[in-house]
């Protein structure tokens, strides 16, 4: 559940959500970034609801980028609101779900966001387009145009799409250097040749590049449907290696990212928040 701006949390009974993504472990609700955000304030029927508070100054501080000094002084200014009543007391209590104003203007949740969505087609890894639906339409998330899709998937394929607003572990993961393996299920109108494992294996040549592809793994699930794991990302890659080998791709679905697998609870267009786990096997 949203409520006033910011995610309540809630448990999906399945797991999976539409719009009300599961709390990360790694803050159990409030997404914090670092050991300077870790003095939460146990709040009432926390152990039922998962829930943990912070102060209200640490709060304001660390959504709005001012020092606490500055947040101090617009507390006792009355500049600051939770759940519609001034507030000027710094050790308030406050959690996920409460609605934290300063000056008027709804403050984020403080820390990063991860997420995992699995992609339906039609929707485009994009954070704006004119012509079609986005990744980021997908979410029930505040502020969610500060988020942004990690690398892109064709608007035709389907599966795993991570978003943050972690740029730099956004980055961390596309980067060309880190190689990180991404694992794709790929159904072929044509069944495979023998020579095309080996083909991966060596490089190919795609049309208008003058740079063989890095070694790529291919495994057969039957002669028409593969797995192929990439550790690069060129455009409509997949597509164009089996078009280098006279195939073609009738449907392609992304798996894995490195060592995170889509969750298969997921149904098209939902996601959940990552597991402190799964954030950091990517970073
Ligand atoms: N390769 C493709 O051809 N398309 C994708 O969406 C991803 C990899």
């Amino acid at each position: 559940m949203v409520r006033g701006g910011f995610v309540v949390i809630s448990r999906h009974p399945t797991g999976a959500h539409h719009g009300a993504p599961r709390a990360s472990p790694i803050s159990d609700g409030l997404h914090c970034d670092g050991p300077s955000f870790i003095h939460f304030i146990r709040c009432r029927g926390a152990r039922r609801r998962r829930c943990v508070a912070v102060r209200l100054d640490r709060f304001v501080s660390r959504s709005s980028g001012l020092s606490r000094s500055e947040v101090r002084r617009l507390l006792r200014r009355g500049a600051v609101s939770v759940d519609g009543s001034v507030v000027t007391a710094v050790g308030t209590a406050v959690d996920g779900s409460s609605r934290v104003e300063l000056e008027g203007r709804p403050l984020a949740v403080p820390g990063f966001r991860y997420f995992m969505l699995n992609k339906p087609a039609g929707v485009v890894s994009a954070t704006e387009d004119a012509r079609h639906p986005t990744v980021l339409a997908l979410l029930d998330e505040p502020h969610r145009d500060l988020l942004h899709p990690v690398g892109r998937l064709d608007i035709d394929t389907t599966g795993l799409v991570l978003l943050s607003d972690d740029g730099r572990w956004s980055h961390g993961i596309t980067a060309p250097r880190r190689h990180q393996g991404k694992r794709y299920r790929v159904a072929l109108a044509e069944s495979l040749t023998d020579e095309a494992a080996a083909r991966f294996r060596s490089g190919l040549l795609l049309r208008g590049e003058t740079r063989p592809t890095l070694p790529a793994e291919l495994e057969a699930e039957s002669p028409t449907v593969v797995r192929v794991i990439l550790r690069e990302g060129r455009y409509h890659q997949v597509k164009r290696m089996f078009a280098a080998l006279g195939n073609h791709v009738t449907a392609l679905h992304r798996e894995a990212i490195g060592g995170v697998v889509l969750d298969s609870e997921l149904e098209p267009g939902q996601y959940r928040a990552l597991s402190a786990n799964e954030i950091e096997v990517l970073r």
